[in-house]
């Protein structure tokens, strides 16, 4: 008999494309499992929201895609979206299942020579409490430089669409994460958007010195490996689905996602 929980989907959210790197890891660690890929394009970018709109949409989006879809786990892969609302989502439907994704702070700290360590981050990661605490809790001994990008979730949509990206304007946002003081320099930028993974090739060559980049792609997905090993033996049927809450992604989007192995789903 066919174990009805074993087809559940592990649902990856993001408000865009940046999701997908960590289901190109999740892939690796999770090869059979059925994955829905869900991004709020319609409110891209989520750096820019006000707080409690922002909450308060994603805890309805939740609501209709958890009923939806019925995932045997979510992955929040945003690190907008954890900071903000991970502990709203988790008091909103307790049955469920969440992996969130929040910026690397920690093994920064416990890797940097210098002590000089950058957050890259979009401007509402980097205004919340909750990465504030991450500092105070694990980074009080270095000295942490909060950089807010308004455009680089952006930059990267448009490289892994169109396979262009304007390497001056990369090279303008990284440039604050660059601290030099007293001798030292900073030794780690942590990417704490999941969409700035993708561009962290011409960030490398277009920064003024070489750093260690750090980001939590693979720790998300051996995260939810660990949660994974709790569900029925997966069964994965044909190829896996991506909604847009747009409705409508342009043809260069559904190419992209069909690589990671997602079919674009036409009603959001
Ligand atoms: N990919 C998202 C993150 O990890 C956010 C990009 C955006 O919507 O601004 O923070």
């Amino acid at each position: 008999m066919v174990n009805a929980q074993a087809s559940l989907p592990i649902l990856f959210f993001d408000s865009g494309i940046g999701g997908l790197s960590v289901v190109k890891e999740a892939r690796i660690v999770l090869p059979e499992h059925p994955y829905v890929y869900v991004a709020d394009d319609a409110a891209f970018p989520y750096g820019d929201w006000e707080e409690e709109a922002l909450r308060a949409r994603l805890v309805e989006l939740f609501g209709r895609l958890i009923a939806r879809f019925e995932p045997a786990l979510i992955v929040i892969a945003c690190n907008t979206a954890s900071t903000l609302a991970i502990a709203d989502l988790r008091a909103a439907y307790p049955g469920q299942s969440f992996v969130g994704t929040v910026p690397a702070i920690k093994p920064a700290a416990e890797r940097t020579r210098s002590g000089l360590v950058s957050v890259l981050a979009t401007p509402g990661t980097v205004r919340r409490q909750y990465t504030r605490d991450l500092i105070g809790q694990y980074a009080a001994s270095c000295h942490v430089r909060l950089v807010g990008s308004e455009n680089l979730a952006r930059l990267a949509e448009q490289y892994m669409r169109e396979g262009f990206v304007d390497e001056a304007a990369v090279r303008q946002e990284i440039v604050p994460c660059f601290v030099e003081q007293e001798g030292r320099r900073t030794d780690i930028v942590v990417l704490a958007c999941t969409h700035y993974p993708f561009l962290v090739n011409r960030m490398r060559k277009t920064a003024p010195w070489p750093v260690d980049w750090i980001d939590t792609s693979e720790a998300i997905a051996r995260r939810a490996l660990a949660l994974a090993q709790e569900l029925p033996q997966p069964q994965r049927q044909g190829l896996d689905l991506a909604f847009f809450t747009s409705g409508n992604p342009p043809p260069a989007l559904s190419r992209l996602v069909g690589g990671f192995g997602f079919a674009v789903a036409r009603e959001p």
